[in-house]
């Protein structure tokens, strides 16, 4: 067992507090609710302390004459308050420490450093993509004054600057925090970016012949505290306060990095990282954050279709359901295989478990994607629900290991029809020949490709941000998806859509709500047992910590 941590005692605008020793002081005064402003200081980065907005008065216990602190009539030690104001963010608590976060001297030193970094700002506010989301403009208005008293000419930078392929820098606005350059440094581990000039000329650039072109270069986007840094994907697109945020997960790969997903009438706009320690810290990689824009595609597939004669013709739901289920009546005793994706959510790939098990189905696999990894975030495995699809036996240790067989009995004949989750078969070798010579293809998938285009019935579903659901990460963790925004036309869940191929081959299956299949799965695998959908936090479950719970709690019993 570790050692406990040693408490110091810390006192913040006149009252006494304990906090673990190492903790800084601007999180100390955070946690007891006393916001001190700052712009370099990011809890994830180093502290450079080069902005001096997180200016407070500190004391330290007087000595007396036995060098011991001198105690008050409180008992408490009397403090010798140092003079000139000091940094919060560079510096850690010491035993006996006393803080003023809003005395008369810390709101002049925050009202002089914002003039400061006014004098060469431009008045850019209404036509910044950073309103909304600015700190300098909230800082102005809380900390600020409403008047300037600086009559020279502001001091011209480099606008429009093209940093890399999704970042775009307007050096005016840049502050000189640092921060993006500490990110590129310490967590992108691709130092490209300094600052060159000197005094009020200063100013952010790439190295000679370097691009901010990292897979990590939009999350400096997220953390420049100004409109210094924009994303050129979303600027200009959608002004912040319109979005609607939902908490949900990236699903470009098996790490999973918790999002939020910013959405307007419908409409995906953006997504950006958020918080989890166990899985993405505070960032996520550009390949990720801009897997989205599918969803807005005009081709996206909006309505059941069955084929008819040669041709794909717009059904209804009941009527392409029904066509379904008779046709795969039609295809027993192993003359029909079943391709999931290891994209789908463990309630789609429950209810595929059952589909496979209501029609005898032992030809199934996932389709594999592999990619490389980069040892920050980005995993080789560019499926998200790997995992999931294994624990539920839809593929093995493996994943994609069974593909080649089922392609061999395509071509053999021994297989005459294909259910395709959201796959296209031509992805695992089968060619449009081959998708020709079968009898029967039942597909679901999101936008058009040959499997859709040479499905007997196809049921449109819905993409990640359309959908509940739940996915297990390549640690083991246990995350929710939600839903942001409505699939388009007549596209359903595609839990609701195997829901009711189960039930045209098998009867009534009593499942209504996505809970109630999250049910069955609790109620079946002894990983989830004990779990709800409400009960996976906005941040996962660790499934080894939640099995430990459970273990400990069954021997308590
Ligand atoms: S561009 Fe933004 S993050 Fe980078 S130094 Fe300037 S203000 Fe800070
Ligand atoms: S690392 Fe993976 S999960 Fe995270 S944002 Fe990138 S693709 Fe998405
Ligand atoms: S936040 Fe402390 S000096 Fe910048």
């Amino acid at each position: 067992m570790s050692a406990p941590t040693e408490l110091l005692n810390v006192q913040i605008d006149g009252v006494w507090h304990q906090f673990p020793k190492g903790t800084r002081v601007i999180e100390a005064c955070r946690r007891v609710g006393k916001f001190i402003p700052h712009y370099c200081y990011h809890p994830k980065l180093s502290s450079p302390g080069n902005c001096r907005m997180c200016l407070i008065e500190m004391g330290m216990p007087k000595p007396g004459p036995d060098r011991k602190p001198e105690l008050g009539a409180d008992g408490r030690p009397v403090i010798s308050w140092i003079p000139r104001p000091q940094i919060s963010c560079a510096q850690d608590i010491a035993e006996g420490m006393a803080i003023r976060t809003d005395s008369p001297l810390a709101k002049e030193c925050r009202n002089g450093v914002m003039e400061f970094l006014l004098i060469n700002h431009p008045l850019d506010c209404p036509i910044c993509d950073q309103a909304g989301e600015c700190h300098l403009q909230e800082y102005s208005v809380e900390f600020g004054t409403a008047s300037s008293r600086f009559l020279e000419e502001k001091v011209k930078k480099p606008k429009h600057v093209e940093l890399g392929p999704r970042v775009t820098l307007d050096d005016e606005r840049c502050i000189l925090c640092s921060r993006c350059i500490r990110f590129m440094k310490e967590i992108a581990h691709d130092d490209v970016l300094g600052f060159v000039s000197r005094g009020s000329y200063t100013y952010l650039t790439a190295y000679p012949n370097k691009r901010l072109d990292s897979n990590y270069s939009l999350n400096t986007v997220d953390i420049c505290p100004v409109g210094a840094l924009t994303s050129t994907d979303f600027r200009f697109k959608m002004r912040v306060w319109f979005l609607k945020e939902t908490n949900s997960i990236c699903t470009s790969c098996a790490t999973g990095c918790n999002t939020l997903i910013g959405t307007r009438q419908n409409v995906v706009y953006r997504q950006t990282p958020r918080e989890n320690n166990d899985v993405n810290s505070s960032w996520m990689c550009d390949y990720g954050r801009l897997n989205f824009h599918y969803l807005n595609s005009p081709e996206r597939l909006q309505k059941p279709q069955i084929r008819e004669k040669e041709a794909l013709v717009n059904s209804n739901w009941k009527s392409a359901l029904a066509r379904a289920g008779e046709e795969l009546r039609k295809f027993v005793n192993g003359r029909i295989a079943l391709i999931a994706s290891a994209r789908m959510t463990n309630e789609e790939l429950w209810l595929t478990k059952r589909l496979i098990a209501s029609l005898g189905i032992v030809d199934h696999d996932v389709v594999p994607r592999r990619g490389e990894a980069d040892q920050i975030l980005l995993s080789a495995d560019r499926n998200p629900n790997t995992l999931g699809a294994q624990l539920f036996g839809i593929t093995n240790e493996n994943p994609g290991a069974k593909l080649s067989e089922i392609t061999e009995k395509v071509r053999s004949g021994s297989i005459r029809a294909i259910i395709a989750l959201g796959e296209d078969l031509t992805d695992i070798e089968l060619t449009t020949d081959d998708l020709k010579k079968l009898s029967l293809i039942v597909a679901t998938g999101i936008l058009p490709s040959e499997t859709t285009r040479h499905a007997t019935v196809l049921l449109p579903g819905s993409a990640f941000a359309e959908k509940r659901g739940s996915m297990i990460n390549s640690k083991g963790r246990l995350q929710r998806l939600n839903r942001a925004v409505q699939a388009p036309g007549e596209a359903r869940d595609d839990w609701e859509i195997l829901r009711d191929l189960i039930q045209q081959l098998t009867g009534t299956n009593g499942i209504y709500l996505i809970e109630d299949v999250f049910r069955q799965i609790a109620d079946a695998i002894p990983e989830m047992k004990g779990l709800s959908l409400s009960k996976i936090s906005d941040k996962g479950v660790s499934l080894a910590e939640e099995a430990e719970e459970t273990t400990k709690a069954t021997a308590s019993i």
